[in-house]
């Protein structure tokens, strides 16, 4: 497929970069692992683009959701409005995603937070900046408890963020993995050894005969099953047999011991439960979960990358990054943020480099 989407205000990528600063050499980040920038975001890629370029591992960005409201904290001071809205809304994001996307290295990638009612419009401008086959995972967030309302809906207590890579199969996949529930524990190994805790059974051999080799020669003086093989060499059976791996049905058919301990974790998959706390709680009005940022943060970035999230909010994204030993870069232009972003800074005493952009 060759989709693009047509808008007021859309601007050829080539054309828009070109309104870049020239030179590089402004913002040094080999001297720095901590950035904030205040301003407009777009004026703040622009002027930095030249140092920016593929220096990026992980974009996170949680823009405004082209709701048409302002955002206020608990005690109704604001702290950003949501004003842009339907094609100037889709102009907004896409200027901005031509600029981030420059800004992401060959193993980055970016993961766009936003709403089921815009997102999918902003899926397709995606398909065709950053390319279709670069689309990894539209993401399902869990956003809160489920709803209770008179509208004729369905309660939409989910929300998107859309993942794409720089470059499909190159991007940093840390292939973090889930706990095993103690269900699934159960489920998965029933049986139970006496040293090494819950257990299952695999099957020894494989669909398919050896034509010529070992792993079709009889072991223990069995051969495989009609039509299949030894998933081992003998050397391996042996092996497996001498450590106490192998058990012996009553039926004399061998199977490999599996243990629960040695389980890598669940695959996780693309519905995502974490809910964010109610204004009561935050600081910052649409501020995310930061286990949410946390995963997304391990999965695809790795100690020393840098991280950014243009769109900073409370910062979330910055102190997560942070805590798990990656450099970080956030911009936002709401004072609210600005101040809560530097009172954070304060108490964590960070050597943070600071620039203001005019936009
Ligand atoms: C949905 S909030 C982000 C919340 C954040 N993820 C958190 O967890 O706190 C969107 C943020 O984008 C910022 N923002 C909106 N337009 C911007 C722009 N043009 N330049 C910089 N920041 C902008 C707002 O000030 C607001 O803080």
């Amino acid at each position: 497929m060759n989709l693009s989407l047509d808008f007021e205000g859309k601007i050829a990528p080539q054309q828009l970069l070109a309104t870049a600063h020239a030179h590089s050499g402004i913002l040094d980040l080999t001297a720095s692992e901590r950035v904030f920038i205040e301003g407009d975001n777009l004026s703040s890629l622009k002027a930095f683009l030249p140092d920016l370029r593929q220096k990026i591992d992980l974009i996170y960005i949680d823009p405004p959701f082209g709701t048409g409201q302002p955002f206020s904290d608990i005690e109704a001071t604001k702290a950003y409005s949501d004003e842009i809205q339907g094609e100037e809304f889709l102009a907004f994001i896409w200027k901005r995603l031509v600029f981030l996307r420059e800004c992401l290295s060959p193993q980055g990638s970016i993961y766009l937070h936003i709403d089921k009612k815009i997102g999918h419009y902003i899926k397709i401008m995606m398909d065709e900046l950053f390319g279709e086959e670069n689309f990894i995972n539209d993401l399902s967030r869990i956003k809160c408890n489920p709803k209770n309302f008179a509208r004729k809906a369905y309660g939409n207590y989910s929300d998107m963020i859309l993942y794409y890579a720089k470059n499909r199969d190159q991007q940093i996949w840390n292939d973090l993995r889930e706990k095993l529930e103690e269900e699934d524990i159960q489920r998965l190994f029933p049986k139970k050894h006496p040293k090494y805790g819950p257990y299952t059974t695999h099957p020894l051999h494989a669909p398919g005969p050896t034509q010529n080799g070992d792993t079709g020669l009889p072991w223990k003086g069995i051969l495989p099953p009609p039509g299949r093989h030894w998933r081992y060499g003998r050397e391996e059976l042996d092996r497996l047999e001498s450590e106490g791996l192998v058990e012996w049905s009553s039926s004399g058919n061998p199977r490999k011991i599996v243990f629960a301990r040695d389980h890598k974790g669940k695959k996780i998959q693309d519905v995502w439960t974490f809910k964010d706390k109610g204004l009561s709680y935050v600081q910052y009005p649409t501020q995310k979960n930061h286990k949410l940022l946390e995963r997304i943060i391990l999965n695809s970035s790795n100690e020393d990358s840098w991280v950014m999230d243009a769109f900073a909010g409370s910062g979330g994204t910055l102190w997560m990054a942070e805590s798990l030993k990656r450099k970080w870069i956030g911009m936002d232009q709401s004072p609210m943020s600005i101040r809560l972003i530097h009172e954070h800074i304060e108490k964590l005493k960070l050597n943070v480099t600071v620039r203001t952009v005019s936009s």
